[in-house]
């Protein structure tokens, strides 16, 4: 089975070896993780100054938090002095400053060196210069997004393109006021999977009708097995019966006011390169952000967000819930049972796509192009 053999109909994949190689995996850490935006926490996560969370962007440990004049920061989880981890915990919170565990260098939440045994006897150490690196902030949709580049690429072009490229217009997000939604649900999934295969599967719809019975209940065209993501700007739309976007299609929570006419009773599937995909539906968002661990390990955490009085009210969002979280299941188990199959001789040249499958082989394109470019300069820590 080689392309140049391949029926009019079908395309080549990726071959195997490019969701088992270790190596493979490194440079895709290092020119796709550590040069794109990154989305690593809700924003609201860390509410005050000093919560701060721990998150492995490509091969770095990045420690995002809170400072005294509410901006968000992120600096790289690295101890000046002789590199010991500053914080192991995933999340936390500190009153003033971090110190160091190993010889208790302190720092504190504008990322400054303020304290260290003897420091007034070394008045040459620069307490900036010797101070935790910092990297590239944003936040948009609540979320915060880093980047670990020396120059970050546009924001504009790299995430909010992402958006538009599928949605057609800014705005047909921004009506649904992500920023603004609360967390009415949390759920963290530990895939043993290739992140790629994770994005491949959420382009494609090609298995709605195979493994997603719930859902092409209330989507009945899914049972056609084209993708949402398949024309710019289109929404699939909900069954004539269907009440709400919930496991039995009973009725859903209150409607997000923002939400148009036209958005009413459609769900919306949109991948941001390289790690976030997103789901519109008119009461609530789901909001997934990957972090790829190892080349065949990836964890998926995933947020459902609902207008705020949803949530403090106590409203019951289980049936909700359930029906994306079961998707979820359904997609990461079809996931794993794919991943052994990347090893096998047969795989070795990879496998095909149908014509509802053929913007996979974009996604395809895309990754090798980003292996294929010469790496960005790297970042260090000296000044
Ligand atoms: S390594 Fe952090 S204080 Fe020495
Ligand atoms: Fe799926």
């Amino acid at each position: 089975m080689t392309s140049t053999s391949l029926p009019d109909s079908l395309i080549a994949t990726l071959p195997g070896v490019s969701y088992t190689d270790p190596g493979i995996f490194a440079q895709e850490q290092e020119r796709i993780f550590e040069t794109m935006w990154f989305c690593v926490a809700r924003a609201a996560d860390l509410a005050t100054p000093g919560a701060f969370r721990t998150v492995d962007v490509g091969r770095e440990s990045i420690l995002v938090t809170r400072a005294r004049d509410q901006s968000i920061r992120a600096y790289f989880n690295v101890c000046r002095h002789r590199g010991a981890r500053l914080c192991t915990e995933e999340s936390g919170e500190v009153k003033r400053a971090f110190q160091c565990p190993y010889h208790a260098w302190t720092y504190d939440l504008n990322g400054k060196l303020v304290a260290a045994p003897n420091l007034t006897k070394m008045p040459d150490v620069g307490r900036t210069e010797y101070g935790l690196v910092s990297v590239a902030t944003r936040e948009w949709l609540g979320y915060v997004w880093v980047c670990l580049a020396e120059n970050p690429p546009p924001f504009e072009e790299e995430v909010i393109g992402d958006v538009v490229g599928r949605l057609g217009d800014v705005e047909s997000i921004e009506r649904y006021d992500i920023d603004r939604l609360s967390v009415g649900r949390r759920i963290v999934y530990d895939v043993r999977a290739n992140w790629k295969l994770i994005i491949e599967n959420f382009m494609e719809c090609y298995h709605c009708a195979t493994i997603h019975p719930e859902l092409t209940e209330v989507l009945p065209e899914f049972a056609d097995g084209y993708a949402a993501q398949f024309y710019v700007g289109h929404g699939a739309e909900f069954g004539e019966e269907v009440q709400g976007f919930t496991v039995d299609g009973s009725e859903g929570l209150d409607r997000i006011p923002g939400v148009s006419q036209e958005q009413d009773r459609r769900y919306y599937a949109i991948t941001v390169r390289p790690q976030v995909f997103i789901n519109l539906v008119p009461d609530h968002v789901i909001f997934h952000r990957m972090y790829p661990l190892a080349v065949d390990r990836t964890v998926v955490e995933c947020d459902w967000l609902y207008l705020p009085h949803v949530v403090d009210g106590g409203k019951d969002v289980s049936r909700s819930v359930e029906l994306f979280d079961r998707v979820n299941r359904q997609d990461f188990e079809a996931c794993e049972r794919t991943q052994p199959g990347m090893s096998s001789r047969l795989y070795a040249k990879g496998g095909v796509l149908v014509p509802s499958e053929h913007h996979i082989g974009a996604f395809h394109d895309w990754v090798t192009e980003r292996l294929g470019a010469r790496p960005q300069q790297e970042r260090h820590m000296g000044v």
